[in-house]
C-alpha cells in the first residue's frame, strides 16, 4: 500500500518525513476500514473543469486528469479493504454540456473499457439509463459486465445516471413484473445497485456541498464527507482522512 504514496529522493527532506508518517498511518487504515464496517464508498468526482481552468487548460484536460485519478483512487480503495466502490461518471443532466466536453468524456469512458477488460479482480456494473446511450457504447458496457461477473471487488460506474430516474425505473420495473403495491423492499430490490449494500460513505470533492441526484435512494443513511480539493487533486492520503473521519461517526440509523 505504501507503494501508492509519493516517493522522496532526498532521505533528509521533509517530504520523506511526511512519507514516513503517512506510511504508519496507512498501515492502520485497513484495520480501521474493517473495524468501522466500511464496505462501500461512493465518490462524486467533482471539480475536473475548475481544476483545468485554474491552470488555463481546456476543461477536457480536467476530465483526462480526473479519469487518471479515478483509476488511482479506485485501486487505493480496493487496497485498503473496501469491497464496493461507486463513482459518478456522467449524469443524465451532463448531456447539457458543450458537445466537445461530452465527446471527451465519452472517449475517456471508451478508452477505459479497453483497460478495464484487462483488470483481473474487478467486477464492473454500469448503473444508469442504458437505453438512451450510443448502442455501440451500451454494448461494450454489457460485454464488460459479463466478462467480469463474479469477481471479488465491485466497481459501479454511474453513467447516464440520475437518482430520481433510477427510482422511477425501479418502480416501473416492479410494476412490469406484476407488482401491485410498492414497498421500500420492492424499490430496494429493483434499483441498479440491488445486489450491493448501500454506501456507508459518500465522498464529494470540488468544494460543493450537495448530493446532485446521486444515489438518492441508497444514501438515506450514508455518512457524507466533503473535500475542498478538486477531483484530480484528491489523493490516497485524502481517502485515509475520510476513512478516519468515518470511523469517528456514530451511525444510529434512526435509533438512539
Ligand atoms: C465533474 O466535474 C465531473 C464529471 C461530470 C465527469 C467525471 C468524469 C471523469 C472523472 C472521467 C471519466 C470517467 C471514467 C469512468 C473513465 P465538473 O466538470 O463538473 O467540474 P467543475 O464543477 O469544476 O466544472
Amino acid at each position: 500500500m505504501t507503494r501508492e504514496l509519493p516517493r522522496g529522493k532526498d532521505p533528509g527532506s521533509p517530504f520523506v518525513m511526511f512519507k514516513k508518517k503517512k506510511r504508519v498511518l496507512n498501515e492502520d487504515i485497513p484495520e480501521i476500514v474493517r473495524s468501522s464496517g466500511l464496505r462501500h464508498i461512493a465518490y462524486i468526482m467533482d471539480g475536473n473543469g475548475r481544476w483545468a481552468t485554474s491552470r488555463s487548460l481546456p476543461r477536457e484536460l480536467g476530465h483526462s486528469a480526473g479519469a487518471k485519478n479515478f483509476k488511482e483512487i479506485v485501486r487505493y480503495s480496493k487496497n485498503i479493504g473496501v469491497r464496493y466502490v461507486t463513482v459518478y461518471a456522467f449524469s443524465t443532466e451532463n448531456w447539457k454540456r458543450p458537445q466537445r466536453e461530452v465527446s471527451a468524456i465519452m472517449k475517456l469512458l471508451d478508452q477505459y473499457i479497453d483497460e478495464a477488460s484487462l483488470e483481473d479482480e474487478i467486477e464492473f456494473l454500469f448503473i444508469g439509463d442504458r437505453e438512451n446511450v450510443d448502442p455501440r457504447i451500451a454494448e461494450r458496457l454489457t460485454s464488460l459486465e459479463k466478462l467480469t461477473a463474479g469477481r471479488s471487488f465491485r466497481l459501479n460506474i454511474a453513467f447516464n445516471y440520475g437518482g430520481r430516474d433510477e427510482i422511477v425505473h425501479a418502480v416501473n420495473k416492479a410494476i412490469s413484473a406484476g407488482c401491485t403495491e410498492i414497498s421500500e423492499k420492492i424499490i430496494s430490490s429493483n434499483v441498479y445497485t440491488c445486489d450491493c449494500p448501500d454506501p456507508d460513505l459518500i465522498i464529494r470533492t470540488g468544494a460543493e456541498y450537495r448530493i446532485s441526484n446521486f444515489l438518492m435512494w441508497q444514501s438515506a443513511y450514508s455518512e457524507l464527507y466533503f473535500s475542498e480539493k478538486m477531483w484530480p487533486e484528491f489523493k490516497p492520503q485524502d481517502v485515509d482522512s475520510a476513512v478516519i473521519e468515518f470511523s469517528k461517526r456514530k451511525r444510529r440509523f434512526g435509533g438512539v
